[in-house]
């Protein structure tokens, strides 16, 4: 087990009905005026969003409102965000939805006492410093902002999707009522459902050899996640499905399942390869969800990669789907690559079971498209990137081009 630093601070309050302690849990850290950061209007719909003001009234404490974070947060939302805070002289944030509003909560958070312009931060040309606290009232399981010290933004002007990392910015406090996600739609409850596994394998797929809790924790996660994934999918209220899926996606990004598997202590476990790969194509093309996107990218990357380390491919196969190689296959390499070829497959059903798509032909994406994304990559990644197998632009471009 390699030396590892696990920090995640937040108080996670996990409960039904637990949205309307939104109010009293943030009176209790303090805070007198918060900027309520949501989306694009679910809140509204759901009645969400009514239930969270009234408890920050009952509990004396004074809110302005910033909506409208869209899927895949650009920077420009993020600016004029920050310019309200500014104005209201907020003394917290209260991002109210998933990943794209809480993360644009989290630009806010930093981006308010910098005086220069926020994207600094994700051009690398500043780094974190003092942040404005942050708490979540999470609505949608997926990419494990909640807990995580991970902030994502676009800047379309510049076709680019970046993120920052720092312990700093993550939440205080995570409001988690699973009763908030009956709501979701089918592709949603499924994109999210896909990120949470990416998140899991990103770091079980890390280049460090077996660790065995937390290879225990990673799996675990994954199977709860297949188990869980039909019971929604059938019956949107199933409490117990939706509240497993929940937790498994804080677990599933807060760095508990990659725990003793980084290179070293002061950075996330994982190469992110995926991830870099999904971010061009979410960044490019700004209306594909982050979890679609993996849904193809995770096991195109997967199966470009893993003759680099059988060995992790075949624990992966065995507990997470029960495959062993059939002993009786000569020779033992074509076994080998039998069993992981059919976790791979198993894993990319699995995500078109939900709903998820298998290729990137099914975004309308094509190979003229893959050049702008290699641009980006390079620039944004550099050459080669990556844990489990460095990954050079051929490597990124063959693996794009395997999955059109
Ligand atoms: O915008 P609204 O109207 O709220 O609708 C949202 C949105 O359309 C809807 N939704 C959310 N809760 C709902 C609901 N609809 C009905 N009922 C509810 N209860 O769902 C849609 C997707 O929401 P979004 O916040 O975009 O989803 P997600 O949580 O998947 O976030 C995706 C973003 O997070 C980034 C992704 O790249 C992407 O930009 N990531 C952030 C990470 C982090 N900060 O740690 C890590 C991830 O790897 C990821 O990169
Ligand atoms: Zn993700």
């Amino acid at each position: 087990m390699n030396d590892f630093i696990y920090h995640s601070p937040t108080k996670f309050v996990f409960g039904r009905g637990f949205v309307d302690r939104a109010g009293s849990e943030m009176a209790q850290l303090g805070f007198a005026k918060v900027l309520v950061v949501y989306g694009q209007g679910s809140v509204i719909r759901t009645g969400t969003l009514a239930r969270v003001l009234a408890s920050l009234d009952s509990a004396g404490i004074e809110y302005v409102e910033a909506g409208g974070a869209r899927p895949n947060p650009e920077v420009s939302f993020v600016r004029d965000a920050i310019a309200l805070a500014r104005k209201s002289e907020v003394d917290a944030i209260l991002a109210v939805g998933g990943g794209s509003t809480i993360d644009a909560a989290k630009a806010v958070s930093f981006g308010m006492p910098y005086e220069g312009d926020v994207w600094d931060f994700f051009a690398h040309k500043q780094p974190i410093g003092e942040c404005l606290p942050l708490a979540v009232v999470l609505t949608i399981p997926a990419a494990g902002s909640e807990g995580s010290g991970s902030c994502v933004i676009s800047n379309d002007a510049e076709h680019r999707k970046l993120g920052v990392s720092g312990d700093v910015f993550r939440p205080r406090l995570a409001i988690m009522d699973p009763e908030l996600t009956f709501t979701l739609p089918p592709y949603q409850t499924a994109a999210g459902i896909t990120d949470m596994i990416a998140h899991v394998c990103e770091r079980y797929f890390s280049g460090v050899g077996a660790v065995p809790l937390t290879d225990s924790i990673a799996c675990s996660i994954i199977r709860t996640l297949i188990d869980a994934a039909p019971k929604v999918l059938d019956n949107p209220k199933d409490y117990d499905a939706r509240a497993n899926i929940m937790w498994a996606g804080t677990l599933a990004h807060n760095d508990l399942a990659g725990c003793g598997r980084s290179l070293s202590p002061a950075v996330r476990a994982g190469g992110w390869e995926s991830h870099a790969l999904e971010h061009e194509l979410s960044a490019h093309h700004t209306e594909i969800a982050h979890g679609a996107g993996l849904a193809v990218l995770l096991p195109a990357w997967m199966r470009h990669v893993w003759r680099n380390d059988p060995q992790r491919f075949l624990s992966f196969a065995n507990d997470v789907f029960g495959i062993e190689p059939a002993d009786d296959c000569e020779p033992h390499d074509e076994a080998v690559c039998d069993a992981v070829t059919a976790a791979i497959d198993e894993l990319r059903e699995f995500f078109v079971s939900m709903g998820m798509p298998s290729r990137l032909a099914d975004f309308g994406i094509e190979s003229h498209d893959i050049d702008p994304m290699l641009k980006t990559l390079l620039l944004n990644k550099g050459e080669p990137f990556g844990a489990f197998m460095p990954l050079t632009m051929d490597d990124a471009r063959a693996i794009y081009e395997s999955a059109l």
